[in-house]
């Protein structure tokens, strides 16, 4: 019996910068199987073409990203929830010559908290998340999922916030961005902003009436360990990093393709951060 060799890739434009070859690869080597994740540099207009070509060429599927998000979105036959609720695709399995589309970005934001910080309550209290852009709306729609009981949403143009807060008006509130301070009574504070980021520059905000209990979270992970991360350790506040994100929405992608629902190690982890 011969196996099959499955391909896969990410499409994305720029893509020469994707981690997601490093952590496919690993997984395939290390399950034994027959198989390649590549990066595919693809411009916005020539998705269509393009994803054709995938499908012709034999792909059992894709993950996407920047910008090809919400555009593959339009391509696909069938969403899963996540997706329809998101309006946003991040991975493609190709069926029978059509395009299926999943989001897997909010279970990969909640698994890395799960995993990094075991004894946190998702219900204990309310989430403050800076930011409203594709990754905010994957983070708020998972967290709605884990039963967060209220949402505390702040980013520097309004109307992207007020589009996100129509997926649950009765929980999710709007701050001013301008001298915004997380309250004492949040649960968790999560930045879902490129503030922070190499080159970026940092978030505005000082953590002095932040709850000593609340989990800080980023979803920044060049640095690791962002300005924002740092000042919460220092006044005590528990921290877990954003790379564990990329690492745990890679995991459903790989299984919908390889029949196997890989782990995230230290090995892994330290690859994709050397
Ligand atoms: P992603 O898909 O990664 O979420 P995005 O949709 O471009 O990317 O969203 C980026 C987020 O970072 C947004 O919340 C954006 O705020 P705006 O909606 O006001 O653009 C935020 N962001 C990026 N640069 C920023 C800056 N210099 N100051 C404040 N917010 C910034």
């Amino acid at each position: 019996m011969t196996i099959p060799f499955i391909k896969t890739a990410v499409i994305g434009h720029p893509i020469h910068h994707s981690k997601s070859p490093l952590i496919h690869n690993h997984w395939i080597a290390q399950h034994g199987l027959s198989g390649l994740y590549e990066a595919i540099d693809i411009a916005p207009d020539e998705l269509k073409q393009k994803t054709q070509q995938l499908i012709d060429d034999g792909y059992a599927g894709f993950n996407a990203t920047v910008p090809h998000k919400e555009s593959i979105f339009k391509l696909c036959s069938t969403h899963d929830k996540a997706a329809e609720n998101i309006g946003a695709v991040n991975t493609v399995i190709i069926r029978d010559g059509k395009m299926h589309g999943r989001n897997t970005d909010g279970f990969g934001f909640i698994h890395n908290i799960k995993s990094a910080a075991k004894n946190f309550d998702f219900t204990a209290g309310p989430a403050y998340v800076l930011g409203a852009g594709g990754a905010a709306r994957a983070i708020i729609h998972a967290l709605l999922e884990e039963s967060v009981p209220e949402i505390i949403l702040t980013n520097r143009t309004l109307a992207r916030a007020e589009e996100i807060r129509t997926m649950d008006t009765s929980k999710i509130s709007l701050a001013p961005w301008q001298d915004f301070t997380p309250m004492k009574h949040a649960n968790m504070l999560v930045n879902t902003t490129a503030l922070g980021m190499s080159g970026k520059g940092d978030l505005p905000f000082d953590l002095t009436n932040l709850s000593k209990q609340a989990l800080v979270t980023d979803i920044v992970y060049a640095p690791l360990h962002t300005a924002l991360l740092k000042a919460a350790q220092e006044r005590g506040n528990d921290t877990v990093t954003g790379i564990g994100m990329l690492l745990h929405q890679a995991r459903p992608a790989f299984e919908s393709w390889y029949g196997i629902l890989p782990n995230v190690d230290e090995t892994l982890e330290r690859l994709v951060l050397s």
